[in-house]
């Protein structure tokens, strides 16, 4: 026995398992081990063949990498030609497509009963992707070839080894010598979003949609690029064969399966032509849901020697047909880009289309979401553009054609004064920082200044401030506040509360008693709590999560209208830009002057109902060293700032602490790096604000190894999910925030507890799957009472 015997016994073994696992992962979707151990198994042959190069084969699970770069692809003669199907857009063609099959086979006329006589079909979803032809030679995958003009394609033998589910070697027995498959390489949907991200992520090339992305994986001259791109491959015929496989499609596409070869899971035998047009239903409505794209279903004539019998036209087959969905995709003209003006005065280009059918939907305006965006399709007025609408999704553009750009097209730009109240036109800011300072980088977003001044911000405004979960004034709807602010009875949501029986009486679909209920709701909603008050303001990136941790945390809306954005990035989910946002917005004077009104007891009367005291979360983070962190003090991090604290103990002492007690403390770089700092009077001036700000806050200066014990759920997210029978969900919602918990929409390996009613679904099988621990209502609201909550 020579040394290697035992490793080379070691390497097939591995290697048949993986095979064994790659198999039934791909082709059965059935996978019998976690991922982990696949990956375990996987570095095991890895190394083994790393320490025995000369056992390494072509067919090995390892060499799927992707090999060295081409120059350029080699031809590729197709024995038996690729073609392509003809089409059936309406249950019309269908049938006709139906009759000439069954005169082709000499079966018109129907049965004795005049019943007609049933064809069997296989049916196919039509994957929308790219046509390749593999070929395997006694098992082995020695090449593979794009379709090309349907009689010479490219070899792109190295790209197709990359492809995950594209078998290297066969499984089982009994395969033609010379066995040609035939299929759609494709990217799904979701690998297709992934890659687009890290592209825009990288600044790479984005694609338009899957197919493109899938073309553009998969003809790459360098095989480690498409190794990095999510393909699939799924089969639907054969090529060239040296033995029958079977003797209907059906049949045929099952024991390719056998084999290891991928095929359609949605592959189904159907009896004559209505049973077909059920499938291109069922099919269709489960479109969106699919994980891949497609264009249509495909229906062939099941038995072989029909097939043989009926032949081919010039290109495409007698006995298969293309039943085709409705396009996703369009060409229309780009006619002009108009700007909409939001709540916060984003000024956001909508595209003004040549009205076009996509999906059986008209479409004439889709939103561009922003300039950048504008830009990164390279937009210009007069543009061929490509409309796509997918299920209930919003119309996107997703590219432009550049060959169609007529010359007299004209860029886009941003107005710079707002197209409702002619206020001037601001780029945003963003705030970076580092190294101590504040720098502000040009954002994606174009803003109106006007505020309130401005009529379309607010109407958006008014429209949210009275919205459901902010203060919640019913009655009040759309159109009415248009008119009210048309009719300029209001100039800012203080105004509502200043509204008269006359005034409303006289507004469009009122009578008295919908205005009086109006007036009610009006006056019924004085008393908001602290939360809703915030949320209503329409604070721009102040959502209603945020509203309720400025609430909890601060207590007051004065200590919310007075925080620094150092102070507020101390609560949780609250980073610097928000922070900026929210004391840009109370340091506005108009909006003081609003929020002043509406508190004033000879005003509007608004009583907040907050509770006035810090809340443990906040009280819980402040420490020296925590907010000698937020000064991003240069080359001083968190193990340095903590050293600070635990020496110096106040801020005081820090700022006056000489050169050899701050060297006996950090080394030399960051204590001249502190020194330094502090030196900039501005620096320490903001930092002694921090301070009295958070002592003002009421705030106990924590010594630094005792922090207060939060809430009992503090830094715990928990998931709802089913339907609660003994609770509302914004009940069960309340009681967790209240001690501590969030509650989050989606269960991850950071979830804590998901609680799970009757009907749970896919997220308790996911924090099944994560480990994470769920419990019934029953048990929730036992711990909730052990937690001390008191339930009605
Ligand atoms: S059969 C002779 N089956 O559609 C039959 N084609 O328009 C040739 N396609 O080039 C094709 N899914 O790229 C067939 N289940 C399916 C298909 C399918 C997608 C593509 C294929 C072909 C084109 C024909």
């Amino acid at each position: 026995m020579t040394t290697t015997q035992p490793a080379a016994q070691r390497i097939d073994q591995l290697r048949a398992e993986l095979e064994a696992h790659n198999y039934r992962y791909h082709v059965l979707d059935e996978p019998s081990i976690p991922d982990a151990e696949y990956d375990r198994l996987f570095r095991e042959l890895q190394a083994l063949e790393a320490l025995h190069p000369e056992l390494i084969t072509a067919q090995s699970p390892t060499q799927r990498v992707g090999a060295e770069a081409l120059s350029a692809f080699g031809e590729v003669r197709h024995e038996i030609p690729m073609l392509s199907l003809g089409n059936a857009f309406e249950e019309e063609d269908l049938r006709a497509f139906d009759r000439s099959v069954q005169a082709g086979l000499g079966l018109q006329g129907g049965d004795l009963f005049g019943g007609g006589v049933q064809v069997q079909y296989s049916c196919e979803p039509k994957l929308d992707g790219l046509a390749v032809s593999l070929r395997y030679e006694n098992g082995l995958l020695v090449r593979g070839a794009t379709r090309g003009d349907g009689s010479t394609g490219e070899d792109i033998t190295s790209n197709v080894r990359t492809i995950r589910n594209v078998p290297l070697k066969l499984q089982g027995n009994g395969w033609p010598e010379v066995l040609e498959v035939r299929g759609e390489v494709f990217m799904p949907k979701a690998g297709f979003e992934a890659l687009n991200a890290r592209q825009a992520e990288s600044g790479g090339k984005t694609f338009a949609n899957p197919r493109n992305a899938a073309a553009g994986s998969l003809r790459q001259l360098d095989p480690k690029i498409t190794a990095s791109r999510p393909l699939e491959f799924c089969c639907y015929g054969v090529g060239q064969v040296s033995a029958e496989v079977a003797s209907s499609q059906v049949a045929m596409l099952e024991q390719l399966k056998a084999w290891g070869i991928p095929i359609s899971r949605e592959l189904k035998l159907a009896h004559g032509v209505d049973a077909c047009l059920d499938y291109y239903r069922d099919i269709g409505q489960r479109r969106m849901s699919l994980a891949y794209d497609i264009d249509g279903v495909v229906f062939k004539v099941n038995n072989i020697e029909d097939q043989q019998q009926l032949g081919f036209r010039a290109r495409t087959p007698h006995w298969a047909i293309a039943h085709k969905y409705p396009a996703q995709e369009e060409l229309t003209e780009l006619l002009d880009v108009e700007f909409q003006v939001g709540r916060t005065g984003a000024v956001t280009p909508v595209a003004r289309l040549k009205p076009v059918k996509v999906a059986g939907v008209m479409v004439a305006n889709a939103t561009l979401h922003n300039m950048d965006e504008v830009a990164r399709l390279g937009l210009m007025i007069g543009d061929t553009v490509i409309i796509r609408r997918a299920g209930d999704v919003i119309p996107q553009v997703m590219g432009v054609v550049p060959e169609r750009r007529p010359a007299d097209a004209k860029p886009v730009h941003i107005p710079e004064n707002c197209p409702v109240c002619g206020s001037h036109v601001e780029r945003t800011q963003l705030v970076k920082r580092s190294k101590g300072k504040e720098t502000f980088i040009e954002g994606s977003v174009y803003r109106c200044v006007g505020r309130l001044a401005c009529a379309a911000q607010l109407k958006q405004a008014i429209i949210h401030f009275v919205s459901r979960r902010a203060m919640d004034i019913e009655g009040l709807g759309d159109k009415t506040i248009e008119q009210l602010v048309d009719e300029q009875l209001i100039a800012s949501p203080a105004d509502l509360y200043r509204l008269t029986y006359a005034q409303i009486i006289n507004l469009e679909g009122f009578a008295e008693v919908s205005c009086n209920k109006l007036l009610q709701a009006i006056a019924d909603s004085r008393k908001p709590p602290l939360a809703r008050f915030i949320y209503a303001l329409g604070i721009p990136d102040v959502g209603e999560e945020t509203a309720k941790v400025l609430a909890r945390a601060l207590g007051s809306l004065e200590r919310v209208q007075q925080a620094l954005p150092e102070v507020l990035t101390y609560l949780p989910d609250i980073g610097l830009e928000v922070a900026h946002e929210i004391h840009s917005f109370f340091a506005d004077s108009h909006n003081r002057e609003v929020i002043a009104a509406l508190l004033a007891a000879d005003q509007c009367g608004l009583q907040l109902e907050q509770s006035g005291e810090l809340g443990a979360e906040f009280s819980a983070c402040a420490s020296l060293a925590s907010m000698l962190d937020k000064l991003h003090i240069p080359s001083v991090g968190p193990g340095g700032t903590q050293k600070l604290a635990d020496k110096f103990v106040t801020l005081d002492a820090v700022l006056a602490a000489d050169w050899l007690d701050m060297r006996q403390t950090l080394p030399e770089k960051q204590a001249a790096a502190v020194r330094e700092f502090f030196a900039t009077a501005e620096n320490a001036q903001r930092a002694r604000a921090i301070e009295a700000q958070l002592e003002a806050f009421g705030m106990h200066w924590l010594s630094e190894k005792k922090v207060i014990e939060g809430l009992p759920l503090a830094g715990q997210t928990w998931v709802l999910t089913g339907s609660l029978e003994l609770f509302s969900r914004d009940q069960a919602k309340a009681e967790l925030e209240k001690l501590g918990a969030k509650v989050a929409g989606s269960v991850s390996a950071k979830t804590s507890v998901v609680v799970a009613g009757p009907g749970a679904g896919s997220k308790l099988a996911k924090a099944r799957e994560l480990g994470v621990v769920s419990i019934d209502e029953e048990a929730f609201k036992q711990r909730l009472l052990a937690l001390g909550v008191e339930l009605g």
